[in-house]
């Protein structure tokens, strides 16, 4: 499915937080074209406009951020106006080639690779963020890796966030030639503590979950 549609075919999984019900049937009316929906304007200004600000105003993210799980790169275009330097990290090598090429000359270093086991150095990053990727990764084993990873690379005093969809059977039926191992954010507080982070902040709607965590 990768290269044709959007392999995550979860836009209208970020559906709403305080968004109108007329975005919401415009973000997965698109979603046909996995693809095009996944890098397309309406995605774009739906991040800008409503997850954007919600999660992230106010937020502290320095210098030198990290993001895991790019894709198309419509968080990435977002987030390398608000820091000196972006590191996107994703697994999909054709995603990862395709943003690397689109953003070349910019202030962002797109590595193909997996947040489970990040070629990046101990305490380097001023905050890591994650958008809509979480549910994509099989296990829970494996997310509980990517967060020791997080606490890992983000130096300490730093901060990380976390956004993505709660589980709901219509998404798994959206996800049916995917994975789809959405988390429950009632296990979240428990399992970055165990990552190794403090002062976990866990917002939950009926949509979606956004957490803010300091290393
Ligand atoms: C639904 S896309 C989200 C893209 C973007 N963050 C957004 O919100 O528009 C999830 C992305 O996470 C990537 N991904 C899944 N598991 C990953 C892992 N272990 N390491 C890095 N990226 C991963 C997928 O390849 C996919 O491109």
């Amino acid at each position: 499915m990768a290269g044709v549609g959007c392999p995550f075919g979860d836009i209208g999984c970020q559906r709403t937080y305080s968004t109108t019900s007329a975005q919401f049937r415009t973000v997965v009316g698109m979603n046909d074209d996995h693809l095009n929906v996944c890098a397309s304007a309406e995605w774009g200004a739906f991040l800008a406009e409503t997850i954007f600000p919600t999660v992230l105003d106010g937020v502290e993210l320095g210098d030198d951020l990290l993001e895991i799980g790019s894709g198309p790169g419509l968080t990435t275009d977002l987030l390398k106006t608000r820091v000196a330097q972006l590191t996107a990290v994703e697994l999909d090598p054709t995603l990862a080639a395709s943003l690397a090429t689109r953003l070349d000359g910019a202030n962002v270093e797109v590595l193909n690779a997996d947040a489970t086991d990040l070629p990046l150095p101990t305490d380097r990053f001023s905050a890591a963020v994650s958008f809509t990727m979480l549910h994509h990764v099989p296990t829970v084993e494996r997310q509980d890796r990517i967060f020791s990873e997080l606490a890992r690379v983000v130096a300490p005093g730093g901060t990380v966030v976390l956004n993505d969809s709660l589980g709901s059977d219509a998404l798994r039926d959206f996800h049916h030639d995917d994975v789809y191992n959405p988390i429950d954010p009632s296990t979240l507080e428990a399992r970055l503590a165990l990552a190794g982070f403090a002062d976990t902040n866990i917002t939950v709607n009926e949509f979606a979950f956004w957490v803010h965590a300091r290393v």
